[in-house]
């Protein structure tokens, strides 16, 4: 890959991540529990993380952070712009059901695994490859657990279980919280 081919994809990868920040601080504000509140906290937490490894990447193969309109251009600008329309309604809590919500940011989630993986059969440079990695893993956890809020919810699972205990708080209880 060209490394002018690789400064573009990275800045979408950069767009993205800087999209997912924000997208998960909003759901925080609008989660319906303090488990999922903490969670999406977390998650934007991460995203800030995966922002300041693509930059760093950027810096290190010459590139530079390119502006918005290029962005909005980009199939991901039609995405995060929808995604942000999704996490507005549900801060209303009127119209929107926080599940759908959630299958969403899953979604968005998705994309990122398979824009990640693309991008690793493209690249042979051991430190891009590694930072690509970190982030993939990432993206994977991060889906697993917004399905996890997404369906798992009144299932009486190990993991259920232990994920919708407060601290503290016996096990048989924990569904209260949901
Ligand atoms: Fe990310
Ligand atoms: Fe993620």
């Amino acid at each position: 890959m060209k490394t002018r081919e690789l400064i573009n994809q990275l800045n979408e990868f950069l767009f993205l991540e800087q999209g997912q920040v924000a997208l998960y601080q909003m759901m925080a504000r609008a989660a319906p529990t303090r488990h999922q509140r903490q969670g999406l906290l977390r998650l934007a937490a991460i995203e800030e993380e995966h922002v300041r490894n693509i930059n760093g990447l950027l810096l290190t193969i010459g590139g530079k952070v390119q502006g918005l309109p290029e962005f909005m251009e980009s199939q991901w600008g039609y995405w995060l712009s929808r995604m942000g329309l999704s996490a507005l309604i549900s801060g209303t809590r009127i119209l929107a059901n926080w599940e759908t919500v959630l299958r969403g940011a899953v979604l968005g989630e998705e994309k990122a695994i398979s824009s990640y993986r693309q991008l690793l059969r493209q690249v042979r440079d051991r430190e891009i490859e590694a930072i690509l990695w970190f982030n993939l893993i990432d993206e994977e956890l991060h889906a697993c657990w917004l399905e996890f809020c997404a369906t798992q919810r009144g299932k009486k699972t190990i993991v259920a279980n232990i994920m919708v205990r407060e601290p503290g708080q016996p096990a048989r209880e924990a569904e209260k919280n949901e």
